[in-house]
């Protein structure tokens, strides 16, 4: 006997079309949170562009990208360290976009030295960021999507949440605590129909790494280590992410999906 599944009162379908949805993206001013937001609208989405006030020309510049292919984008201040500024920014994407489908907690920083001389800034500043920022961005989106017929939750991590990599003590710290309360989430938050899951890329070639894929060794680490030798890109994590946004996932929830050319396999 099979059950039907519900969207919004809508029989569900398998497929990868996320037409009608809304999704609200952390840190889309750039690199992979830009490349995401547009896939997800290639995909059929409207799309929250949001990122830190001092960043909102990146974003204007990913929301007109959006609306080349058709679909709706606002852009809005959101700093995921701040509580108020979640919720602002949450009820201004709501106010002219309708309700949040879909969740990308994508903003993220690092710092990277021996962990002998992290400082308690260097320490704090990240974990405010991709662990604090994670959780509290769940719960504010979380809330609304509990009263809006539930949702998808994907959260960037990274291999550095599976891996314990040297000189990126506070980074690996909070993408393990990322994945950690992504399972959590997903525990607590099945009974209203909000899936919670993340993604754990390899290095891939953006703004944040550039730097480091200009060094040899780093780049040769990196090859010597990925089981598929080429440096990835941001859209090579479109097609994870559009699927656990889709109703195609619809039975997936805590999982963490490394899209890391096999690097976590050995
Ligand atoms: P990026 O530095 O190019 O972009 C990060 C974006 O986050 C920027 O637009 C920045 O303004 C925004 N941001 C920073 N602090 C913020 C805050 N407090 N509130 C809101 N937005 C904020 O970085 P990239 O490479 O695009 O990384 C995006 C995510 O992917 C991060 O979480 C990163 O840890 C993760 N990641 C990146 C990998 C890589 O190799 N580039 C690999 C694995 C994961």
């Amino acid at each position: 006997m099979t059950e039907n599944v519900e969207h919004r009162g809508k029989p569900i379908q398998q497929g990868f079309d996320l037409s009608g949805r809304v999704a609200l993206v952390t840190g889309a001013a750039r690199g992979i949170g830009r490349t995401l937001a547009i896939g997800l609208a290639k995909a059929g989405a409207d799309i929250g562009v949001t990122d830190l006030e001092t960043s909102l020309d990146g974003a204007e510049e990913t929301a007109e990208e959006v609306r080349r292919h058709g679909r709706r984008a606002v852009v809005k201040p959101l700093d995921v360290t701040s509580t108020r500024s979640i919720e602002d920014g949450l009820h201004q994407v709501v106010q002219e976009l309708g309700a949040i489908d879909i969740l990308i907690n994508n903003a993220g920083i690092i710092v990277r030295k021996p962990a002998f001389e992290f400082s308690c800034d260097d320490w704090d500043n990240v974990i405010a960021v991709n662990l604090s920022g994670v959780f509290f961005c769940s719960q504010i989106v979380g809330r609304h999507m509990a009263e809006n017929h539930g949702g998808r939750i994907i959260n960037v991590s990274s291999i550095n949440g599976l891996l314990g990599m040297k000189q990126r003590v506070s980074y690996c710290a909070s993408k393990a605590g990322a994945l950690s309360l992504t399972k959590v989430l997903a525990n607590e938050w099945a009974q209203h129909n909000i899936n919670v899951n993340a993604i754990a890329p390899t290095f891939l070639l953006t703004p944040l790494t550039e730097q480091l894929f200009d060094d040899p060794s780093f780049r040769h680490e990196v090859m010597s280590n990925q089981m598929i030798k080429r440096v990835g890109k941001p859209e090579d994590l479109v097609g994870a992410v559009v699927f656990l946004a889709s109703d195609s996932a619809s039975l997936i929830t805590g999982t963490t999906l490394a899209v890391d050319a096999g690097w976590t396999a050995t």
